[in-house]
């Protein structure tokens, strides 16, 4: 191999290291059915969604769904293991304490929340295609009752 081509061939790997995951790879948007409301038995972050572009987050009483892309760029996919105390972004190190808010930057925004629902058979369903205002977190569909 020449020279000319070898930095060439070179120049085309290091893009391919360093090009983030894109949403479009990762995530579709629209509903994704989480499975069943009493399936979600321990509190914390679970990333088993995290494909989906989102984690599930169980606290005491609810669960709700925090979108798994880093709003310092939005094109960033988080990936915090279940059961993490707070996730952290890969890219700049922002960090995000469970419930979405930021707690180190450079990230200024908290991770969006996305709307679930459960239905009559227990079944849960997070939508990636909406995302709940900050000030209503507390209002459904920003989360799901548990008992
Ligand atoms: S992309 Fe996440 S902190 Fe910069």
């Amino acid at each position: 191999m020449k020279r000319r081509e070898f930095l060439v061939a070179g120049a085309g790997c290091a893009c391919l290291l360093f090009a983030p995951a894109g949403r479009a790879e990762t995530a579709k948007t629209g509903p994704v059915k989480i499975g069943a409301l009493k399936s979600f038995t321990k509190e914390g972050l679970d990333n088993k969604f995290v494909t989906h572009g989102f984690f599930v987050v169980r606290g005491k009483d609810r669960i709700y769904a925090l979108s798994a892309f880093c709003t310092h760029r939005t094109d960033v996919q988080l990936s915090g293991k279940t059961g993490v105390e707070k996730i952290i972004c890969p890219r700049h190190n922002a960090q995000f304490a469970l419930d979405g808010s930021v707690t180190r930057p450079p990230a200024k925004r908290g991770l969006d929340r996305l709307a679930i629902t459960v239905d009559d058979k227990g079944e849960v369903t997070v939508d990636t295609s909406k995302k709940i205002e900050a000030g209503k977190h507390d209002e459904a569909p920003a989360f799901v009752k548990i008992g």
